[in-house]
Parts: C-alpha cells; structure tokens; sequence
C-alpha cells in the first residue's frame, strides 16, 4: 500500500450513484478511503449507514463508518428518493451486510477528527446534502484552514433542476447546509448538474463491467438496471447518469475538467428554494465544474473496476 494515495472522508447516501463512485473510490489504488460518513438524503440515515457498510463488505475496505445527519438544519425535511433507487437504495438488489458496522462517533465529530489530526492531507468528497459538513464547520471552524479541499457533488447553475425547475437534490435538501459550505473560506469544486449531464452510463458499459469485475460490476450492474428505467422514463437519455462519481474522478483526474471561479448563493426559502447561482469571480478560490471529458472518465472508471 503506498503512502501517496489521496486520503479522504467521503460523506454519501448510498443511492445508486454514491454506489457507483464509492466502489471506485475503494478499489482506486491510489485513493485511502480514510473514513465514510453517512446522510439522509436518497435514503433515511440508518439506511444509509447500512448500506456503506455493505459496501465496505464488497469491496473489503476496513474504513470507519459513522452515521450522520438524519434531517436538514432548518427546514422540514423532503421524502427520501425511493423512486429513483429503489426501496432498498440499490434497485432492491440484495447486498449483505457482512461485517462492517457503524461506530459510536458521529458523523461531524469523525470528520473534525480526522481532518485536524492530519492537517492539509485530507480531502473532502461530499455526494450528498451538506449537512454534515455544515455541521462540522460548526463544531470546528478551523477544518477549513486544514483540509486540503472539498470537493462537492450539488447544485445547478445553468439548467433546469432535476426535483424542482430551480433545484437540484443535495442542494434541495438542506438548503442552509450548502449556503454554510458554499461560502467558507476553503478550496472548494462544486459539480453540479450542469456537468453530472454530461455523462451516461448505459446498459452495454455496465454489461463490460461485470464482464470486467463480476463480483463488484456485477453488483453496480444488477442495481442501475432500476436507476436506468428511472431516466428512461423521465428524459431521452439512454442509460442513468452517475452524478457522485464525477467528484472522485475530479478527485484523481482533474485535468479532465474545466472550472471557472465562482461566488455561489444559495435560495434558502420560498418556490426557488435549493437554487444555486454562481456569480464569476477571478480570485475565487471556489469552483464549479463546466465540462468534463466524458470518454476518459469511463474509460478511467472500467480501468479502475477491472484492477
Ligand atoms: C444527487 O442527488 C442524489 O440523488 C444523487 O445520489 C446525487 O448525489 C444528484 O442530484
Ligand atoms: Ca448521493
């Protein structure tokens, strides 16, 4: 194991997608998954917990779970998203529990801790409503000084919304999570839906990757048949798109993406409420992500599926 991986905290409500980038992100050889933290979002939180842990069991990666948020700050919060991945959060294919289980430390307090104990190695990768991040810049403000970055999967700023015209789902969710993360002064990459649409996995790449890892592609290929007839349903797309894992490709690729410097307001009330507006702004150290390179990001993904 070579001490150069990337260190990081990924906080996730597994979901289909978290699913797809949470597989890459532990077979990745130069990615240490440091820890997982877990929000509702997709699923409810005890769900979600479980199902990092099943995946843990999978990939057989021994990383710390910790449960996090299970509503947002201030706002009621909204149904979970069942019908876009199934009851069970995997298209209802079964995936056992194994070994893994929760620890007692939640979900802030793993990532304070380990952000703080490791200054300026550790990245953040948050695929779900930000409220656990928020919390943990509550609880202490000066991860931000010490975390080497934040990468986000959330927002809209350019296109219509995907569960409201103005919103997109992580930012909808806690609204007031993502205006705290937005606006701390860290180094910050937003993707949101703008360039997560520029991606489809269809039928005949999850096909090879099962060819290519039948216990693992295997799995991710049972469950985004029902992630799929969703899309097909709702859009002309052919196949689903794998939002969450456009931040751990930005996490080890990122010159296959173009950013442009942005301040990002947030609507936290009223019908807008989850919109995102990005503002350009030269010095920002926060990005948001314009265009990716779709072919390499797939071919990358069934390179790291197959080892
Ligand atoms: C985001 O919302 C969730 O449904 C997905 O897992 C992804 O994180 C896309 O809007
Ligand atoms: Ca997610």
């Amino acid at each position: 194991m070579s001490s150069n991986r990337k260190k990081v905290i990924i906080d996730t409500d597994p979901g289909i997608d978290d699913a797809i980038a949470l597989c890459y992100a532990m077979l990745h050889p130069d990615i240490e998954v440091v820890a997982l933290t877990t929000v509702f979002g997709n699923v409810d939180v005890p769900l979600a917990t479980d199902n990092a842990a099943r995946l843990c069991h999978l990939t057989q990666t021994a990383a710390p779970i910790s449960a996090g948020a299970a509503a947002p700050l201030h706002i009621e919060p909204n149904p979970h998203a069942y019908y876009v991945h199934g009851d069970n959060g995997f298209g209802n294919v079964s995936l056992p529990l194994g070994e893994y289980t929760a620890t007692d430390e939640d979900a802030a307090t793993s990532i304070v801790r380990h952000i703080t104990a490791r200054p300026g190695e550790i990245t953040l990768v948050a695929v779900g409503p930000l409220t656990n991040i928020a919390l943990a810049l509550q609880l202490e403000p000066r991860i931000a000084d010490q975390v080497d970055s934040v990468v986000v999967m959330g927002g809209v700023f350019n296109n219509p919304g995907n569960v409201t015209p103005f919103a997109e789902a992580n930012a909808w969710n806690d609204p007031h999570a993502a205006e705290v993360v937005f606006n701390a002064d860290w180094p910050l990459v937003v993707l949101g839906l703008d360039i997560t649409h520029q991606v489809s996995f269809n039928r005949e790449f999850f096909d090879e990757l099962a060819v290519r890892n039948a216990l693992v592609g295997g799995f991710l290929h049972d469950c985004a048949e029902y992630y799929i007839e969703f899309y097909e349903q709702r859009s002309q797309r052919s196949g689903c798109c794998p939002h969450d894992q456009l931040a751990l490709t930005y996490l080890t690729n990122p010159q296959w993406f173009q950013c442009e410097p942005v301040a990002i307001d947030v609507v936290t009330t009223g019908e807008q409420i989850g919109r995102t507006v990005a503002t350009a702004q030269a010095d920002s150290r926060r990005l948001i992500g314009k265009q990716v390179d779709t072919v390499k990001l797939q071919d990358d993904y069934l390179k790291v599926l197959s080892g």
